[in-house]
């Protein structure tokens, strides 16, 4: 072969590699509103930076005449590219081959790029779009899952990974997803389940369609399995860019800075009047957060679960942080199981990979009921409670409102090793509500009293005055200083900055046992 000829073939190759299962099956997956593995991935990765490999692997089965069907690249594409001119690794699994289903070599090839990604400190990105284990590989195609979920876990902690739901993903194509850090889901084409309706169906005789069973809006509002929810592929995309924005390369390194305009100095007289005059109110504390964080500027993770408590990630000052922030525009900011569990994950993410841990706080309390009891909030709230305690990242908390019983102990208090614990004039920090308290501190007198009601008003208000307010807790140095609502970004700037060369350990061990 002459030298041209060459180059044609490697060419023809490439070309044949690139076309996946066909212009038929492209042509199906787009009326499917469904992008391709490539066209993902030239929206994912900075223009230009994909650098495949792998793409002239093929399968090496024979039975069910599967030696008669091959395609170059089999049914997952990999390789590296830059995101914002940062290093991440990607796999996109293509539907248009075997609808995306792993057998053997599928899994060599995402375990090769997975092993770089750890080898070399960068972030992991999974394009999901899969039929599950390749049936006709069998076993092969078991311990190719199998493969991966080691890697995952031996991952975890150490690079972000990142999984997008771009189609039906199901059985074990699942559990590879459940193990990374964060999961996108693309409302009305993307599906997770471990079976699908119709084994539902056969097994439990329950009817149930894909969407309800395992759509996005399941997983992100109702099982919480999923962290965000887009309209497109394209927006999905794009979040994953503006995600990583946040994050660092590894475990190894601090997050970025980014310089920003927004003055660290800058008050807001907003938030001198944002606490309502009456304790029962609600108000949204996610617009505390953004008047406090650089450019208003709040990337929010799990918004639509467990929504009684806040978490995502900002910059304060350029400084990448974590926010925790309890919401008492919803349930009261009461802790209950979900949201313990939502929380502990993100504080654990966050104190992997050096985020700073910024929590706002306005708790009553840990939500009563049979329900939660036998739910287990013992155990969830216990989660919550090691993820902070644990925690070595800095560790800022804010007290705007109530810090009521054991929740003032779990969300970052100065007990628990907070670093910089500050509070509102209207925090109030007691073992519980003045109501509750004076119930049953002074049930004998309220019980033997003319006028009941005018007594516990009396009670309640001793109550209020002596505990509902952040000076006891300042007095005993578990609050470092109460300080103006307006100030409360300066003040966090500042704390930041005094913590950068934070260093805390624990106690050397294989790891802990958190109350799973
Ligand atoms: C081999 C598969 C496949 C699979 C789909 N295909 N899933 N090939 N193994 N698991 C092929 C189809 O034969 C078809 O090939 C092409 O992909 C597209 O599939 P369709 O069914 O035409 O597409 P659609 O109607 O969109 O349905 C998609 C689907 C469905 C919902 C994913 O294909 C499906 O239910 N597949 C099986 C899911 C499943 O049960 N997987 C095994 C799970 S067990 P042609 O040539 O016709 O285009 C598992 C165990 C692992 O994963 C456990 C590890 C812990």
């Amino acid at each position: 072969m002459s030298l041209d000829l060459n180059i044609k073939h490697l060419r023809e190759l490439k070309e044949e590699a690139k076309r996946g299962g066909g212009e038929d099956r492209i042509e199906a997956q787009h009326k499917r509103g469904r992008l391709t593995a490539r066209e993902r991935l030239d929206l994912l990765l900075d223009k230009g930076s994909f650098r495949e490999v792998d793409a002239f692997v093929a399968h090496r089965t024979t039975d069910f005449g599967l030696d008669e069907k091959k395609f170059l690249a089999d049914s997952v594409v990999t390789g590296w590219g830059t995101i914002n001119g940062r290093l991440v690794y990607a796999f996109s699994q293509d539907f248009t081959v075997f609808g995306g289903s792993l057998g053997e070599v599928h899994a060599e090839k995402v375990c090769k790029i997975m092993d770089m990604a750890i080898k070399s400190g960068a972030p992991l990105i999974g394009l999901n779009d899969s039929g599950g284990a390749r049936i006709q590989e069998g076993v092969v195609s078991l311990g190719g899952y199998a493969d991966i979920f080691l890697r995952n876990t031996l991952a975890s902690g150490v690079i972000p990974q990142i999984s997008a739901i771009m189609g039906p993903c199901a059985g074990g194509a699942v559990y590879s997803p459940a193990l990374t850090d964060f999961i996108f889901m693309v409302k009305n084409t993307s599906y997770m389940f471990v079976t699908g309706p119709d084994v539902v169906k056969a097994v439990t005789h329950e009817d149930v369609s894909f969407e309800e069973l395992g759509g996005a809006e399941t997983h992100n509002a109702v099982s919480g399995v999923s962290h965000f929810a887009t309209d497109n592929e394209a927006d999905c995309l794009f979040l994953i860019r503006k995600l990583l924005a946040y994050l660092p390369q590894n475990n190894m390194e601090d997050p970025p800075f980014a310089k920003s305009a927004d003055d660290p100095l800058r008050m807001d007289e907003r938030l001198d009047a944002i606490i309502p005059d009456d304790p029962s109110k609600p108000y949204d504390m996610k617009e505390v957060v953004k008047m406090i964080v650089d450019n208003a500027e709040f990337f929010e993770v799990h918004e639509h679960y467990a929504a009684n408590i806040v978490v995502g990630f900002a910059r304060l000052g350029g400084h990448s942080v974590g926010i925790v922030a309890n919401q008492p525009a919803v349930l009261a900011g009461v802790l209950d199981i979900n949201s313990s569990e939502k929380a502990a994950r993100f504080v654990r993410f966050c104190d992997c990979f050096n985020l700073p841990i910024v929590t706002f706080e306005d708790v009553p309390g840990f939500l009563p009921g049979i329900g939660q009891e036998h739910g287990g909030i013992i155990r969830s709230g216990a989660k919550l409670l090691y993820a902070y305690c644990e925690a070595t990242v800095p560790k800022i908390t804010v007290i705007t409102r109530k810090a009521y019983g054991g929740a003032y102990d779990v969300m970052s208090s100065k007990h628990i090793r907070g670093d910089v614990n500050l509070a509102w004039p209207t925090a109030e920090i007691a073992v519980m509500g003045p109501d509750g308290a004076v119930s049953i501190i002074f049930r004998k007198e309220l019980a033997e009293a003319e006028d009941p009601i005018a007594k516990k008003a009396e009670l309640v208000a001793d109550y209020r005055e002596k505990f509902s307010n952040p000076y006891v807790a300042a007095s005993r140095g578990y609050i470092d200083d109460v300080i103006e609502p307006r100030e409360t970004r300066s003040r966090l700037i500042n704390a930041l900055e005094m913590l950068e060369n934070k260093r805390d350990a624990n106690p050397a061990k294989k790891h802990g046992n958190i109350p799973l």
